[in-house]
C-alpha cells in the first residue's frame, strides 16, 4: 500500500489552486460558507444547485460528488451535520465520511477546505491529527497471504487547506503526528493478523530486529530458551513446553531522552497461538487465537510510533512470545512452575497462559528501574464479556497512572476503562501447593488475572490493560491495531507539560 501524503496549506485567498477534487464539508442548514474565495462563480452555483435539488443536505455521513470539467475537476461534497462549531464526534465522522467517499475514485490528488468548517481553538490540532490518522489507518489492508491484492484508494496526497485558523507549520505537525500514529496502528495491525504458521516467536524476534535497523536509537536484544533458563523464567517457559516453537523475550530499547531518565517499559504478551494448550479449547472461533499476541502486535507498533516520533524520552519495549500447545512435553493441570520471581504456580488450567508468560517479562523489567509499567494482553475471554469491544480494561493501584490512561485514551478515542483491583479478590488465586493458582474460579475473571499480574509487580507503578475485546474484530475478522493509538498518546503526553 503506497502512502498517502498529508500537507496543510494556507489557501484561504486564492481560487487558483489546481486540485483533482475540492472536498467541501457542509453542515445540514445548506449554507455555504464563504465558497466564493474557493471555487469559482460556476462551481459555486453547481453546489447549490445540487443543495436546491434536494441531491444533498450535509446531513452527517453524506457525499455527494460532482464533476466538473474544469478546475477543480471535482466537487466532493461530505456532510458534518449540525451547524455551527463542530465536536469531536463530530469531527470523526467526518473524516470516515471523507474517506468513504474518495475511496472509489480514481484520483492521486485531493484537496479539503477544512478552513470552512469551525473548529474550537483546543481541538484544531487534535482534527488534523485525527484525519491523517484516520485516512492512514482506513487505508490499510491485509494483503501478505493473499495472491490478489484488495483495493485501497488510489490517493496519493490530501492536501489540507487550514486558512489563517492554524500556523501551517504546526498544522503540518499534527498531521505528521497523526500519519506516524497511524502508521504504528497498522503495522500492529499486520503483525496481528498474520497466520500463526508465519506469525512465531522468532518471526517476531526477526521483527524487531527489522524495526530497530530504522533508527539509531532503537537497539534489540533477544532471549532465546537457554538464556531464560539460565534468568529462571519457568512460568514462561511452562508455556512453550508443548510447542515445536521456541519461545523469545524480545527486549526494545529506545533511547531517545537523557541516559539517566527512568524509562517507560511496556509489556506484551505475545502468543502467536493459543490452542489452550492441555487444557484445549473448544473448536469453535479457535483460529482466532492466532491473534493472541495483539499486546505483543501494539508494544511493537507503539514502539514504532515512538522511534518514528523520535519522542525525547526513553522507552522499552518487551515482548513474551510463545506458542500455547498441547503436546508429550507440555505442562499439565497441576503441574508446579516456579516463576523468575522465586514464586511458585500451580497451573491448574494450561489455557491461563498469558500471565505465565507475562510475570516473568514483568519480572525482568524490574532490571531497568521503570517510571511505569504498562502490561498489554489479550488476558481473558471474562473481559470481553464485562466490557464488549469499546473500552479495554485498565487495572492499576495508582491513581495517577490510572488518570493519565483513562487520559490518553479519551483523546486518542482509544478508550480505557478502570476496573476493581481490590485485595478481597486475592484469595481466589490462592494454592494449596504452590504460592498462587493460575487461575481463579469462575467469578470476576479478568479481576483475577489481574491480581495474579499484581503479585509479580509490587512496589512498580504498574499497569495492565486487557484487550481481549478490543483487539480484533470478529466481523469482519482482523487486528484493530489497538491500543496503539492511546499508548503513544500517553507516551506524548511525557514529553509535553500538560
Ligand atoms: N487468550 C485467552 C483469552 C481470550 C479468550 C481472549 C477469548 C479473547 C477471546 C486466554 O489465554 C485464555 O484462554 N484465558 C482463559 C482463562 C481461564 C482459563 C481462566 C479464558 O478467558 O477462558
Ligand atoms: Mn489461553
Ligand atoms: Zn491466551
Amino acid at each position: 500500500m503506497p502512502a498517502i501524503a498529508f500537507t496543510a496549506k494556507n489557501l484561504s485567498d486564492t481560487a487558483r489552486h489546481t486540485t483533482q477534487c475540492a472536498i467541501i464539508p457542509l453542515a445540514s442548514d445548506g449554507k455555504l460558507p464563504g465558497l466564493g474565495k474557493l471555487l469559482d462563480k460556476t462551481s459555486t452555483g453547481l453546489v447549490k444547485e445540487a443543495i436546491k435539488l434536494g441531491d444533498f443536505s450535509g446531513k452527517e455521513g453524506q457525499h455527494q460528488l460532482l464533476t466538473l470539467a474544469g478546475n477543480p475537476q471535482r466537487i466532493l461534497l461530505v456532510g458534518y451535520g449540525k451547524p455551527g462549531s463542530i465536536d469531536r464526534k463530530a469531527i470523526r465522522s467526518l473524516c470516515n465520511t471523507i474517506y468513504t467517499a474518495l475511496k472509489p475514485l480514481n484520483l492521486k490528488e485531493a484537496t479539503l477546505h477544512l478552513n470552512t468548517v469551525k473548529l474550537k481553538a483546543a481541538d484544531r490540532q487534535w482534527c488534523l491529527g485525527f484525519l491523517a490518522r484516520h485516512i492512514t489507518t482506513a487505508n490499510y489492508r491485509y494483503q501478505r497471504t493473499l495472491s490478489k491484492p484488495k483495493k485501497a484508494a488510489k490517493l496519493a496526497r490530501l492536501i489540507v487547506n487550514v486558512g489563517n485558523d492554524i500556523p501551517v507549520a504546526s498544522a503540518n505537525r499534527a498531521l505528521k503526528t497523526g500519519k506516524l500514529v497511524g502508521e504504528g496502528v497498522n503495522s500492529a495491525r499486520e503483525l496481528a493478523n498474520l497466520p500463526g504458521n508465519i506469525c512465531t516467536p522468532t518471526y517476531l524476534a526477526s521483527e524487531a530486529r527489522k524495526l530497530s535497523r530504522r533508527s539509531s536509537k532503537l537497539s534489540v536484544s533477544i532471549l532465546d530458551e537457554k538464556k531464560m533458563r539460565e534468568l529462571g523464567m519457568g512460568a514462561l517457559l511452562s508455556v512453550s513446553a508443548g510447542s515445536q516453537q521456541e519461545a523469545r523475550l524480545i527486549v526494545m530499547n529506545f533511547k531517545g531522552g537523557k541516559a539517566k531518565d527512568a524509562p517507560y517499559v511496556l509489556v506484551g504478551k505475545g502468543i502467536t497461538f493459543d490452542s489452550g494448550g492441555i487444557s484445549l479449547k473448544p473448536g469453535a472461533k479457535m483460529d482466532e487465537m492466532k491473534f493472541d499476541m495483539g499486546g505483543a502486535a501494539s508494544v511493537f507498533g507503539t514502539m514504532q510510533a515512538v522511534s518514528e516520533l523520535d519522542l525525547p524520552i526513553n522507552v522499552i519495549g518487551i515482548v513474551a512470545a510463545a506458542e500455547n500447545m498441547p503436546s508429550g512435553t507440555a505442562t499439565k493441570p497441576g503441574d508446579v512452575v516456579t516463576s523468575m520471581a522465586g514464586k511458585t504456580i500451580e497451573v491448574l488450567n494450561t489455557d491461563a497462559e498469558g500471565r505465565l508468560v507475562l510475570c516473568d517479562a514483568l519480572t525482568y523489567a524490574r532490571r531497568f528501574k521503570p517510571a511505569t509499567v504498562i502490561d498489554i494482553a489479550t488476558l481473558t475471554g471474562a473481559c470481553v464479556v464485562a466490557l464488549g469491544s469499546h473500552a479495554s480494561a485498565l487495572f492499576t493501584r495508582d491513581d495517577a497512572l490510572a488518570q493519565a490512561l483513562l487520559d490518553a485514551g479519551e483523546e486518542s478515542h482509544d478508550r480505557n476503562w478502570r476496573m476493581p483491583l481490590w485485595d478481597d479478590y486475592q484469595r481466589q488465586i490462592n494454592s494449596n501447593f504452590a504460592d498462587i493458582a493460575n487461575i481463579g474460579g469462575p467469578g470476576g475473571g479478568s479481576i483475577t488475572a489481574a491480581c495474579f499480574l499484581s503479585r509479580f509487580t509490587e512496589g512498580l507503578s504498574w499497569a495492565h490493560l486487557d484487550i481481549a475485546g478490543s483487539a480484533w474484530d470478529s466481523t469482519p475478522k482482523g487486528a484493530t491495531g489497538r491500543p496503539v493509538a492511546m499508548l503513544t498518546q500517553y507516551l506524548i503526553d511525557k514529553t509535553t507539560a500538560r
